[in-house]
């Protein structure tokens, strides 16, 4: 059978880190399925010029009249869609199109320091500011509100006592991009 289709949707200062590991899982055969398309909201967002290096298929889609639509005229084919750094609720119609197969990834422990607002610096400050032991990432289903999908898979680690938000940050990153491409190949087989 061919490989399930993803489209990946980035934010427009998307780094494209979480998308890049989806890109080489997929070329690498790491997981089940392979990035088609990558969505992104402008030209000048990093992760375009990332996709376009590794030869991915880019869609530049602007939010605004139709968007829903125009999103999946960029989707067609695709199976499933990842969120990667894309910080917007999305059109219902997305979500009615592809039920139970739009994820996310999210630098805490969901529930915990999530929700809107909660993204980027915000989240390492909250997790060192409330003292918590753990810290990590979700990868979760995506529904109409924000962070509050099934949770497909968690990591976890230690934080450390001198961590700064920064410090935090980077080592969270480290286990995303292990994480998004076993979630995926979690929910393939379910
Ligand atoms: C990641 O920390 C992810 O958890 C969050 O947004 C960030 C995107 O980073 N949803 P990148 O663009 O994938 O490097």
């Amino acid at each position: 059978m061919d490989n399930a289709r993803i489209a990946v949707m980035v934010g427009p200062k998307g780094r494209g880190s979480n998308m890049l590991a989806l890109i080489r899982a997929g070329k690498e055969g790491r997981m089940p399925a392979c990035v088609e398309v990558v969505i992104a909201p402008t030209h000048s967002a990093p992760a375009v010029q990332t996709a376009q290096d590794e030869k991915v298929r880019v869609a530049i889609v602007e939010p605004g009249d139709d968007y829903g639509a125009r999103l999946l005229d960029a989707m067609e084919g695709c199976r499933y869609v990842c969120l990667a750094g894309f910080l917007r609720l999305l059109p219902e119609e997305v979500l009615r199109a592809f039920p139970d197969r739009v994820l996310n990834i999210h630098p805490a422990l969901l529930p915990d320091f999530g929700g809107k607002g909660m993204y980027g610096a915000r989240v390492h400050e909250a997790v060192i500011a409330a003292g918590a032991k753990e810290s990590g990432c979700t990868v979760h289903l995506v529904n109409e509100r924000y962070d509050d999908g099934r949770i497909l898979l968690q990591k976890r680690l230690e934080v450390a006592p001198d961590d700064t938000p920064e410090s935090l940050a980077a080592r969270v990153l480290e286990l995303e991009h292990q994480a998004y491409p076993e979630a995926l190949t979690k929910l393939t087989r379910e």
